[in-house]
């Protein structure tokens, strides 16, 4: 290992015990993690709050045929896990194999562990999941999944909040080849991914259609959507609020909720349109009529986190600053237990963020 800046032996951290309510995520001071051949080990500036912490914590995955089954994302987790997929820092160290050029720098973390080498490799891992995150002082991680952000104007925080959010979102507009001047509905709207599918499909020239809970229209005009539509129980309202705002019809869906509005938004995609789901937050389980589906050629299409190559075209807006997230909150470590129960009230707009030094 190249020696570099001193390092301390140990470090807090915040640890996944077991599946359960907020006492099963304990801080606790550990050894400080050593980077093997081929990784780095980074000082994290900031790291920000998911919904898949949440999920993680609670194991409310499910599992194939047992939805009420304790499981993280990809089946059973391996505590006890520091959590935290969302990693902003800096460079401590690096192991063998690893150019000592990279001490030093600020980086973004991809917090993904892919099937193989190649840039359109799958996700089937998480750092904070099926490896430790970034609610810690240091991580280890691949030294191939660190993006150089010396150059980006986005601060720590700002770029903290890009791995998952803005990850999982430009996997979404890449899978559903999202292109300009096409009208595309975005779910969950004001929450971390639909916020950041907003602001990227409107960067690709989409003209966007926000469904979100009522107030905070202006947010989502402001992050560049064209119309508004509110979520309601009665599923005929927003029907008849999409056909307003959106009278040709959809192209493309962007959908992290799911759940009893899938079926009636379906009916406003366009032959030959996409939906494109990666979250189930409304309701996992949904009965549709798959003569919608095919009569029209309409594409499903389940999208989770991004590609490597993926995540380097996020890597680059990020250094050109065409991304900037909106930061909701910021909590100390020590302050975790808090910020994800500011994150499950759902009143913020935006990512919370936690500041580990
Ligand atoms: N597949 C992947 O790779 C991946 C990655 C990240 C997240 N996810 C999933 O995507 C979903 C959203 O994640 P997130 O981090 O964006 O969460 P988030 O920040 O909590 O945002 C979720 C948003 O969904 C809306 N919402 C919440 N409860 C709802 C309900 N019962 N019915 C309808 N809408 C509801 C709210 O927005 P409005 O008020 O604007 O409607 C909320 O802000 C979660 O299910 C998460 O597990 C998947």
């Amino acid at each position: 290992m190249a020696d570099t800046e001193p390092v301390p032996d140990e470090m807090p951290a915040a640890v996944l015990t077991g599946f359960g309510g907020p006492e099963v995520l304990e801080l606790r001071r550990v050894p400080l993690p050593v980077p093997a051949e081929g990784e780095v080990l980074v000082r994290v500036a900031a790291a920000a709050v998911n919904n898949t912490d949440v999920w993680t914590r609670q194991g409310a995955y499910g599992l194939p045929g047992r939805p009420d089954a304790l499981a993280g994302w990809r089946g059973p987790v391996d505590f006890p896990r520091i959590q935290g997929g969302d990693i902003a820092g800096t460079v401590a160290r690096v192991g063998e194999g690893v150019g000592a050029e990279w001490t030093g720098r600020r980086v973004l973390v991809d917090p993904a562990i892919y099937d193989g080498p190649s840039g359109d490799a799958n996700p089937v891992g998480l750092l904070g999941s099926e490896r430790d995150g970034g609610f810690a002082e240091y991580v280890v991680v691949r030294g191939e999944r660190i993006h150089d952000m010396d150059e980006s104007p986005l601060t720590d925080e700002e770029l903290a909040c890009l791995p998952v959010a803005y990850g999982t979102a430009t996997g979404m507009l890449e899978r559903g080849g999202i292109v300009a001047d096409e009208t595309v509905l975005v779910t969950g709207a004001s929450g971390g991914v639909g916020l950041a599918a907003v602001q990227l499909a409107t960067a690709r020239g989409a003209r966007v259609v926000a469904l979100t809970a009522p107030g905070k229209d202006q947010l989502l005009l402001e992050a560049g959507a064209s119309a508004v539509v509110h979520r309601h129980s009665d599923s005929a309202v927003v029907s008849a609020a999409v056909s307003e705002a959106a009278p040709s019809g959809l192209d493309a869906v962007i959908d992290v909720v799911g759940g009893p509005l899938l079926p009636v938004l379906l009916t406003h995609v366009t032959d030959g349109g996409r939906w494109v789901i990666a979250g189930g937050i409304g309701g996992p389980e949904i009965d549709f009529d798959l003569r919608r589906l095919y009569l029209h050629n309409i594409s499903l299409i389940g999208s989770s986190m991004h590609t490597p190559a993926q995540f380097a075209r996020l890597a680059e807006d990020a250094v050109a600053g065409r991304v900037r997230p909106r930061i909701a909150s910021r909590y100390g470590l020590s302050a975790i237990h808090d910020a994800q129960e500011a994150f499950t009230r759902s009143k913020h707009i935006g990512k919370i963020v936690l500041t580990p030094s």
